[in-house]
């Protein structure tokens, strides 16, 4: 997990300010953010090819957006064949599932812990507001409250229909490849060993609990789900309102 931080002199006064309160801010790190055109850009000192820049409006962001194409998560969140109207992301990390699902017109609210992946998220989100706004595009801009904070507590009892969790993978046996945005994520925001207790405490809310995992490993707390959707490599467990 990151503790130490270098800051190039494109990061303004706010962010720095910010993330003091969080980093040791040193000139020696092992990990750099730099702002390049409005984006940032975190980057390991001695291994540049490890690097994640977020921006929602290229790649994959912009692809699944644009694209309505098939996606495992919208098949899962789906109650009677229908998306909900809003959903909770608890564990939001690079925004990549609840900007493809804000696209697809839910009211999104996301709570990200770790301060920098905050920082870097919370910036793509008001640039892509921007350009939107200033392109009059036809697309609307996505409808998320994005905050900064730990779900532990958010997750009991915020009204919601729904509750999305996605923590980080646990390890695997086989080494397998994984994916650039997510080795840069495992080395900074480490492991969420505390998955288990985000489950617990979303359960004491009377909303439908999604949590995405990889297909070798147990539901989380090793509680067994009311139903499950499995694709390719990934499965969706899902835990049905207490009330319903
Ligand atoms: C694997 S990433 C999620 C990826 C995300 N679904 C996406 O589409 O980009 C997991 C994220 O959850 C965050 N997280 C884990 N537990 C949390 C908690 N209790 N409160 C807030 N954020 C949490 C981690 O900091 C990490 O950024």
């Amino acid at each position: 997990m990151l503790t130490t931080l270098k800051l190039t002199p494109a990061i303004d006064a706010s962010t720095a300010q910010f993330l003091s309160q969080h980093y040791v801010i040193s000139a020696s790190a092992s990990w750099q953010l730099d702002c390049v055109d409005g984006v940032f850009h975190l980057q390991h000192t001695e291994h540049p090819a490890l690097n994640l820049a977020i921006d929602f409006g290229t790649g994959k962001y912009r692809h699944r957006n644009h694209y309505l194409g098939k996606e495992p998560l919208v098949n899962a969140i789906k109650i009677k064949g229908k998306l909900p109207q809003a959903l909770l992301d608890a564990t939001p990390g690079l925004l990549q599932d609840s900007f493809m699902l804000a696209g697809r017109g839910v009211q999104i609210t996301a709570i990200e812990r770790h301060p920098l992946l905050y920082v870097m998220v919370n910036r793509a989100l008001a640039r892509i507001s921007a350009q939107t706004n200033e392109q009059h595009h036809t697309q609307t801009p996505p409808h998320i409250d994005y905050r900064f904070g730990d779900a532990n507590t958010l997750v009991k009892d915020f009204a919601t229909p729904c509750i999305y969790l996605d923590p980080m993978y646990p390890p695997r046996q086989k080494k397998a490849l994984v994916k650039k945005s997510m080795q840069v994520l495992h080395a900074t925001v480490g492991d969420d060993a505390d998955s288990d207790t985000l489950l617990i405490n979303a359960q004491k809310n009377n909303a439908r609990i999604i949590v995405k995992r990889p297909s070798y490993a147990p539901p989380l707390a090793n509680c067994p789900p009311d139903l499950t959707y499995q694709s390719k490599t990934t499965r969706f467990d899902i835990y049905l309102p207490q009330n319903s």
